[in-house]
């Protein structure tokens, strides 16, 4: 590969790749919470590619993994066995409620999986709808489209895919009613990310669970987000103690490479027979060694409990922001998925944040969103801080 300039490499882009996406910085280097830009200039990183990379940038033991492996197998198709599959299958299972997987390369590809499972589960009994939450995201993808309840994502890719319905996230009274004769399932994130970082109530979601079981309805959890280890538990819901029936998963569970999957119960192991369901590059024996490495990373290092006690440590911290700037309003979240709802719009203070070396992201217009890795140190949250103390005083 050439090394090119920065200005040579936006040229580059600006001429071949399609502008979906409006970056502006290049960014060069990665290691544990920092990355580094083509100048040369470090940033602590709490966007971490959206929840992607949780333990952080090149962690030594999944980037060992992936070099292992690259160098030994790569893709074989899942018309063979291969080592890794049924080994991360296992890891998945063991950290959540012990079922049945299948192996895709992103999140809207798994919760396309979930549906697929609820559509054809509910043939059998004549229903096909999914009664989605408003303010829910799920995917690009024309059905996970569909099933987001935030409608802007769909402006000029009408017709919607039919079969979705809607009610508010956390209105329990709302949900019974919207669920109709069709409904074959209800989708929901345990804690909704794009919408805001909102944390489901535990009186919803084991209501949700409730009303499944009353009204025979599958229950779907979108974990593409909030999993992984992401607010303390291996998966978000696991802190109301309710299960689903089915769950999706990406994102952290590749620590950067394009692995997502969806876990059936084991009652639904026949659910999806040989020939209904597939996926060219799912669950490779490259994406599977590096989700190996990262559940062992996640037991042997004990990230679950530095997620809890980083996320009341930051927490700390930005109580007392709050208590400083009358510009913040609530502070939301679970572990190390945080919100931070402000009176205004969240795109200055990102970019002041930036300028003095921290990068964070948005939820829609006023909700300062920080994912920083699981494995961050004490020392970063201060310096995170002290950088939103300066950029929030600087507006
Ligand atoms: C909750 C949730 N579901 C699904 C997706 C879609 O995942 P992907 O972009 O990997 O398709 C996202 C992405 O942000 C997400 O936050």
């Amino acid at each position: 590969m050439e090394k090119l300039t920065e200005p040579q490499l936006m040229e580059l882009q600006e001429q071949y790749v399609l502008a979906t996406y409006a970056p502006d910085m290049t960014l060069v280097r990665g290691a544990m919470s920092w990355v580094w830009d083509a100048a040369g200039r470090r940033y602590l990183d709490f966007c971490t590619g959206i929840s992607v990379c949780n333990l952080g940038h090149c962690h030594p033991r999944v980037t060992e993994a992936i070099q292992r492996q690259a160098a030994t197998l790569v893709h074989v198709s899942n018309l063979f066995f291969n080592e890794t599959q049924p080994q991360l299958a296992a890891q998945i299972a063991k950290h959540s409620f012990g079922g049945r997987v299948f192996f895709c390369n992103s999140g809207a590809e798994a919760n396309e999986g979930l549906i697929k499972f609820a559509r054809r589960w509910g043939s059998e009994t004549g229903r096909h709808e999914i009664l989605c939450m408003e303010e829910s995201f799920h995917g690009r993808t024309l059905a996970t489209l569909a099933a987001t309840g935030r409608g802007k994502y769909r402006v000029g890719f009408a017709p919607d895919t039919p079969g979705f319905a809607f009610a508010p996230f956390n209105d329990l009274a709302a949900v019974r009613d919207a669920v109709t004769e069709s409904t074959a399932a209800i989708l929901v994130e345990p804690v909704q990310g794009e919408g805001g970082i909102i944390p489901a109530t535990p009186e919803f979601l084991t209501g949700l669970r409730d009303l499944c079981n009353e009204r025979d309805l599958l229950l779907l959890f979108d974990e593409v987000q909030c999993g992984m280890g992401r607010t303390g538990r291996s998966f978000a819901h696991q802190h109301y103690g309710v299960e689903p029936d089915g769950m999706s998963m990406a994102k952290a569970l590749g620590n950067g490479l394009p692995l997502g999957a969806f876990e059936l119960q084991q009652k639904y192991a026949d659910a999806l027979p040989p020939g209904t369901h597939a996926s060219t590059f799912g669950g490779t024996p490259l994406a599977c060694a590096a989700g190996l490495a990262v559940f062992e990373a996640m037991d042997e290092e004990n990230v679950l409990h530095n997620v809890e006690k980083m996320g009341a440590h930051f927490r700390e911290k930005l109580c007392a922001l709050k208590a400083k700037y009358s510009c913040i309003k609530e502070i939301r979240g679970r572990g190390l998925m945080i919100g931070v709802e402000l009176t205004t719009p969240v795109k200055d203070l990102l970019s002041a944040a930036r300028d003095k070396g921290l990068i964070a992201l948005s939820a829609g217009e006023n909700v300062l969103r920080m994912l920083p890795p699981l494995t961050v140190q004490a020392e970063e949250i201060d310096f995170a801080a002290d950088v939103l103390d300066e950029a929030m005083s600087s507006l």
